[in-house]
């Protein structure tokens, strides 16, 4: 059988090896201890099942080898070598594709004795040299010490023919793939709603002391019950929330980076992720990112054409940064927000936006001051969930926007 105890013994010498020798020689930026984050994961067999799992149980997110659980797609990969009867003893069955990462292939799955569905996030070990992937290792020691209604749970870790998967509940739709859609259409009080749950998964990550850095729509997770979930924590990071510290600014997806990553800061916190929350609240109303720029220097071109040239009154200690004389603005572009985006957004809305996206990241607004801003207090309408979505045909995941948008050239090509 594939699944000898051996293999699954190695995998897990492997993933306590990465544990104990993660320093800043694995990764460019060095990751500290946290209090929160256990140093040593259970690697006991699994007493139960997930479909035995109590909700309530505290600490359910543990590496577990789930043993003969087999998803469908290894065993028809395997078929040959398999006995009949492998099938039978399928934990998870997988029923599509979801994603495509930088790091694994994303699965629906079902669970076979409770029917419910999960996600199945596939580590991929293939490019690793030295043991169990440190990306893959950050996120899952962040994701086991977060517990919120508007952070993805991971329900377990599981082992199946030597390859290891990311339990997660399954969420219908990404950020990315909901707004590309047309057949539903959000109303006003359906975005605010859906900014403030992304405000309130924020907060909470930066209470606890973590910085996601990869804020954009494809890791912000949506279900048919209207609810928000920040996901993906591949970049994400314990920080000091006194002491700050220094890191890579290679982080967060280009469109979504804030100006003082751009100009080459490495000294920075939580405000990184409230510029990339910005970003996110304008593409919710205008369904499309809005600062697309092809590289470092453009993608500071394309936000001085909406929010102006920064100056030293709004931005004091700019001209401190690392390449700031290097790569500084040319001329001077006054602040066009409010005129381009009063069409879309409420006045409330383009307030906090504005504040959000602030050049100056000790002026930005956190994510707990945004929550009490008076676009979500005072103003109409209240928020509410968009539970309607569970009405729109199809799961939309921004693998099928990216496939739907091929076929479409596919097509318009051909004609
Ligand atoms: N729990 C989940 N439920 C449903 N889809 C998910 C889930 N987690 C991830 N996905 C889908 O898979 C994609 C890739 O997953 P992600 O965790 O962002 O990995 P990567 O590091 O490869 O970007 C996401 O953009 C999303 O569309
Ligand atoms: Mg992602």
């Amino acid at each position: 059988m594939a699944e000898a105890p051996e293999a699954v013994d190695e995998q897990f010498l492997d993933v306590e090896k990465s544990l104990a020798g993660e320093d800043d020689t694995q990764v460019d930026d060095h990751l500290e201890r946290h209090d929160d984050s256990p140093r040593q994961l259970d690697l006991r067999p699994p007493r139960h099942s997930l479909g035995e799992r109590k909700e309530t149980s505290k600490d359910s997110s543990k590496i577990i080898s789930s043993g003969p659980c087999t998803p469908s797609e290894t065993v028809q990969d395997r078929e040959a070598d398999s006995p009949s009867g492998t099938r039978s003893r399928e934990l998870y069955k997988i029923v599509s594709q979801v994603g495509e990462g930088t790091f694994g292939k994303v699965y629906k799955a079902q669970n076979m004795v409770t029917k419910m569905y999960v996600a199945l996030k596939r580590i991929r070990m293939e490019a690793e040299k030295d043991g169990f992937p440190v990306t893959a290792m950050r996120e899952i020691k962040l994701l086991q010490s977060l517990r919120h209604e508007n952070v993805v749970r991971l329900y377990e870790m599981m082992v199946s023919n030597g390859v290891v998967y990311m339990v997660f509940e399954y969420m219908d739709h990404d950020l990315t793939g909901i707004l590309s859609q047309t057949q539903f259409t959000f109303t006003p009080a359906h975005l605010k709603s859906l900014c403030q749950q992304m405000l309130a998964g924020l907060a909470y990550l930066h209470h606890k002391g973590v910085i996601h850095r990869d804020i954009k729509g494809s890791n912000i997770l949506v279900n048919n019950r209207g609810e928000l979930k920040l996901a993906d924590f591949g970049l994400a990071r314990f920080y000091h929330k006194r002491r700050q510290s220094d890191y890579t600014n290679r982080v967060i997806t280009l469109w979504y980076r804030p100006p003082e990553l751009l100009f080459g800061a490495t000294i920075y916190g939580a405000e990184v992720d409230m510029w990339s929350a910005g970003c996110i609240m304008l593409e919710l109303f205008t369904k499309k990112p809005v600062f697309q720029g092809n590289d470092e220097i453009h993608q500071l071109d394309v936000v001085y054409k909406i929010f102006g040239t920064p100056t030293v009154e709004r931005w004091p200690s700019v001209m401190n940064l690392p390449w700031y004389e290097l790569i500084k603005p040319k001329e001077n572009i006054p602040n066009h927000f409010r005129e381009l985006f009063q069409k879309w957004m409420s006045p409330a809305a383009l307030d906090l936006a504005e504040r959000l996206l602030t050049y100056d990241p000790s002026r930005r607004i956190s994510a707990v001051q945004a929550l009490e801003a008076s676009y979500f207090i005072e103003e109409e309408p209240p928020a509410e969930r968009p539970v309607g979505l569970s009405t729109l045909e199809g799961e939309w995941h921004e693998l099928e926007t990216k496939r739907e948008r091929a076929k479409k050239r596919k097509k318009e090509t051909a004609a």
